[in-house]
């Protein structure tokens, strides 16, 4: 069976010369949850968008075996589900139920089957009594849980996620958490919040300057890098 995620000299820059990504390697394992950490700036946002076809760099990127290119888009953004740091980005329809349907009625079903899927996906979120409310009413935290519903709706094999505790109170925080582990899926955490990553991946990457400059367990490349607070590496920071 093929990585779920093979990234191969990864190479990508910005139009205006920024050079963001300057030989990324990175794979992900079927049933493996993977945080990358690092410092702002340092391209994490911009190689996730790169596992969707989002923004196209130069090297090799494959997603369940199937090379990340124009032909092969609509089947990829089938096995992969991002979910963005602004859910707002995300949400766009008049309900809940509409907006969670949508990617299930992009991908082919009949308006029942999507609404179906949409609902179960809100069951799973705890978000299935929202489903007539309008998602620009909802606070951060349901509006992640709705975005985060929004993918499952599409049942992907990957998960995604661009710092979604990112304007979540403490609460929140946990409670996505709780949900995240849950879910079966491979994942693909970027993340500031070692906790977080402790929680959810086994492995860690860490960019810097746009390259992986170490993986390992997480507790390793936490300890290794003084990531242990939300944001800023601390003083021990080598
Ligand atoms: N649209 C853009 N145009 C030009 N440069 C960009 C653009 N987006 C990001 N960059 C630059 O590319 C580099 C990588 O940015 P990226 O957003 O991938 O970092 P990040 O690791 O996700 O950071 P953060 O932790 O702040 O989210 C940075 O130097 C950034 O300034
Ligand atoms: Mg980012």
């Amino acid at each position: 069976m093929p990585r779920l995620i093979e990234v191969r000299n990864l190479r990508f820059h910005y139009e205006d010369g920024t050079p963001a990504l300057r030989g990324v390697d990175f794979h992900l394992e079927a049933g493996e949850s993977v945080a990358l950490l690092g410092s702002n700036g340092s391209g994490k946002t911009t190689f996730v968008m790169h596992l969707n076809g989002l923004l196209s760099g130069e090297g090799s990127v494959e997603v369940c075996g199937l090379p990340v290119e124009k032909t092969n888009l609509p089947a990829i953004r089938r096995k992969i589900g991002m979910v963005f740091q602004d859910s707002e980005s995300q949400l766009f329809m008049p309900t809940v139920l509409e907006d969670v349907a949508f990617g299930p009625l992009n991908l082919g079903m009949t308006r029942e089957e999507a609404a179906s899927a949409a609902r179960a996906a809100l069951e799973t979120v705890s978000m299935a009594a929202a489903i007539h409310r309008a998602p620009y009413h909802l606070s951060a935290g349901e509006k992640k849980r709705v975005a985060i519903a929004g993918i499952l709706a599409m049942n992907p094999e990957i998960l995604v996620l661009d710092e979604p505790t990112t304007f979540l109170d403490p609460p929140g925080q946990r409670a996505l958490a709780e949900l995240l582990a849950r879910l079966p899926q491979a994942k693909v955490l970027v993340t500031h919040d070692a906790a977080l990553a402790r929680s959810l991946c086994t492995r860690a990457v860490f960019f810097q300057g746009g390259l992986i400059a170490a993986e390992g367990p997480v507790e390793e490349i936490v300890n290794r890098f003084g990531w242990d607070f939300a944001g800023e590496p601390s003083k021990s920071a080598q």
